[in-house]
């Protein structure tokens, strides 16, 4: 059992300090390679906006404006995409984390920065439908060492998870267990009081060699302090694979408004929902949405199906694609077979090729998935 100082039981005070928000946007990003192997995985568009972009928003939203971002290898892509964070309403400082050592080690990695304020700890991958407001307010009134957000999945078992007690108190957290011991997954979402700090250097890396969160608050609780666990209803994911982008992307999508700034021939019909960014073309083609068509994309004689969202700068034409998420500058002509469940990277080429004999020719990176029928 981990001793705790001078923020030991019974001494939890009101949330009466600024409650900062730290993001999460360091890390590997392993499972979204290729598309990750250069870019940062927070910044893979949803709906054609970064994923890491949703959360800064939603710290805002829920009145969390002096936030910190953790990053890694990608720093340059992140300072470049967020900047001092005034386009969110934010002030955003950045704290380079030495190594990729695990979600504890980006909170010791903050510490100096968030000093003793409480804070909202938001891993920049993780989409959370419903905003945090109501969250945040129930940490700020009723303050307590750790308030940790759970969803039920049916898979848990690449994720942390909560063991409860009848009474809904949190008995235990494993991170990514091997036998299937809750359905309550712990969501990238976690309020903290400075209490953590003190059981942050007592840790030990795990057996894949990182500082666990759930390590962390697990010896909150068996220190006697208050963890608080919270079961929401509303749509969550972890974007780290691509069915998971995908799944996203169709709930964005989902509550999307049409919006025509773009040009759309006469030739052209666009049904239900679907967003012309300004400077979008639209020839000859049949968009039914929900849809979202990028600042400067070309498309033409083509038909782009619902859940689809088409990055800016791309050109489309004498092809068919519903249910997938093409990222900027990429170019697919002339494809017979509808492309579906797709993601596809920055500046990619997708086309019939004229060339004998008639083969499928590859140009892969590695890592990457090609469904062929
Ligand atoms: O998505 C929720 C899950 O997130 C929780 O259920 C798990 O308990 C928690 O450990 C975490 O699991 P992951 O294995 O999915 O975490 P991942 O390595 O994907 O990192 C989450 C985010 O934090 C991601 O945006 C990268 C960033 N990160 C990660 C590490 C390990 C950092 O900034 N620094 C790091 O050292």
């Amino acid at each position: 059992m981990i001793r705790l100082g001078r923020h030991g039981k019974g001494t939890i005070r009101a949330v009466n300090c600024t409650l900062k928000g730290l993001v999460l946007a360091g890390g590997k990003g392993s499972r979204l390679r290729p598309l990750t192997a250069t870019g940062a995985k927070q910044l893979v568009p949803v709906a054609n906006k970064p994923v890491l972009f949703y959360a800064l928003e939603q710290l805002v939203d829920a009145e969390v404006t002096e936030i910190g971002i953790i990053t890694g290898d990608t720093a340059d892509q992140v300072m470049d995409a967020v900047g001092d964070g005034s386009a969110f309403g934010a002030s955003v400082t950045y704290l380079p984390q030495p190594a990729p050592l695990g979600l504890a080690h980006a909170i010791i990695t903050a510490e100096s920065w968030l000093g003793d304020s409480p804070f909202c700890m938001f891993l920049g991958d993780n989409f959370l439908g419903g905003g945090i407001e109501s969250y945040t307010a129930r940490f700020r009134d009723q303050p307590c060492a750790a308030q940790i957000l759970l969803r039920r999945v049916d898979d848990a078992s690449s994720l942390g998870v909560a063991v409860l007690d009848p009474d809904g108190r949190v008995l235990r957290l494993v991170e990514k267990p091997r036998e299937p011991i809750s359905d309550l997954a712990v969501i990238g979402v976690y309020y903290f009081g400075p209490e953590i700090h003190q059981i942050t250097p007592a840790l030990v890396p795990s057996a894949r060699g990182e500082l666990e969160i759930t390590d962390a608050i697990q010896a909150l609780i068996d220190a006697g302090l208050e963890v608080r666990a919270q079961t929401v209803a509303d749509d969550w994911i972890d974007t780290g694979k691509k069915d998971d982008m995908l799944e996203a992307n169709r709930l964005i999508l989902g509550s999307l408004q049409r919006r025509v700034e773009g040009h759309v021939d006469t030739e052209s019909t666009l049904i239900g929902p679907v967003v012309v960014e300004s400077g979008a073309s639209i020839t000859g083609s049949t968009v039914r949405g929900p849809a979202v068509i990028g600042a400067g994309t070309s498309v033409r004689d083509t038909y782009i199906g619902p859940f689809t969202a088409i990055g800016p700068d791309c050109e489309l034409s004498g092809c068919e694609i519903e249910h997938s998420i093409v990222l900027e500058r990429s170019i697919i002509r002339n494809v017979e077979r509808r492309i579906a469940d797709s993601l596809i990277g920055r500046e990619v080429v997708v086309e019939r090729s004229p060339l004998r004999p008639q083969a499928i020719r590859l140009l892969l990176g590695d890592h990457s998935r090609v469904d062929v029928v």
